[in-house]
């Protein structure tokens, strides 16, 4: 297992020279890794966000892209998946993405878009279920193949995963399963899917991907992964 330095290897293993683009990139702004494909003598580069233009997070974005000496950029508005999205606008050889595809509707649309946006490599991470979760309030378990429906779990199984994510991953923003929150398929808030590591393995290669290499990150609850895009 690895930790989540491991976005920054792939990167560098792959940008120099290369077009680069990060889809969903803003929220903590940190996290983003614009810089880092800069650093790595990525060739363009840009950032793509549904927040809107005016939402503070832009100038944060850029303000910390400034304090690298990282000038020469693009800032989109958009959600990728949306169906009037157009893909080639932001195609890149190389494409960043992390903590997206479990906060939304539909992961495959997703994958999908994402897909269609790299011209090479992708460098995904996302969330994963653990298949078995035993602590004080019970047992809870997945098969392999499975994904978990996080609006669908009944009381006794959120009860579960709640100490899970809370006390064990030490995080409160798994909204949806520290807390039953509404739900509405034009929210990408709250967490609506978790496959298992071996189903996310699977959705990315149905989705047209080579998984060339992976490895668990975030203490064992994120798969980061480089992915080559397959010949169609
Ligand atoms: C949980 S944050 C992840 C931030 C960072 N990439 C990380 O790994 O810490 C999700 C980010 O994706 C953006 N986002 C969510 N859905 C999106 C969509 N459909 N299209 C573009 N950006 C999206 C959000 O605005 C937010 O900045």
């Amino acid at each position: 297992m690895r930790e989540l330095s491991l976005r920054d290897e792939y990167i560098a293993q792959v940008v120099s020279g290369r077009s680069f683009t990060e889809v969903g990139g803003l929220w903590g702004v940190v996290n983003e890794k614009c810089s880092v494909a800069s650093r790595n003598g990525a060739v363009s580069i840009k950032m793509v966000d549904i927040l809107a233009e005016d939402d503070p997070h832009w100038v944060k974005f850029q303000n910390r892209m400034s304090s690298f000496g990282v000038q020469d950029y693009k800032c989109i508005s958009a959600d990728i998946g949306s169906p009037g999205f157009d893909c080639s606008v932001v195609k890149s050889d190389i494409v960043h993405c992390s903590g997206v595809l479990y906060h939304h509707p539909d992961p495959m649309l997703m994958l999908s878009k994402l897909r269609e946006m790299t011209g090479e490599y992708l460098v995904l991470t996302s969330v994963i279920s653990q298949e078995r979760v035993e602590n004080r309030k019970g047992t809870f378990q997945v098969p392999p193949s499975g994904v978990v429906f996080v609006p669908s779990l009944r009381d006794e199984e959120r009860d579960v995963l709640k100490v899970y994510w809370q006390e064990d991953v030490g995080i409160d923003v798994a909204r949806g399963i520290i807390d039953k929150v509404p739900y509405d398929l034009s929210k990408s808030g709250p967490w609506w899917w978790l496959p298992t590591e071996n189903a996310l393995r699977s959705m990315i290669e149905v989705a047209g991907f080579e998984i060339e290499s992976s490895d668990l990150t975030w203490s064992g609850n994120a798969l980061t992964s480089l992915l080559k895009i397959r010949d169609a």
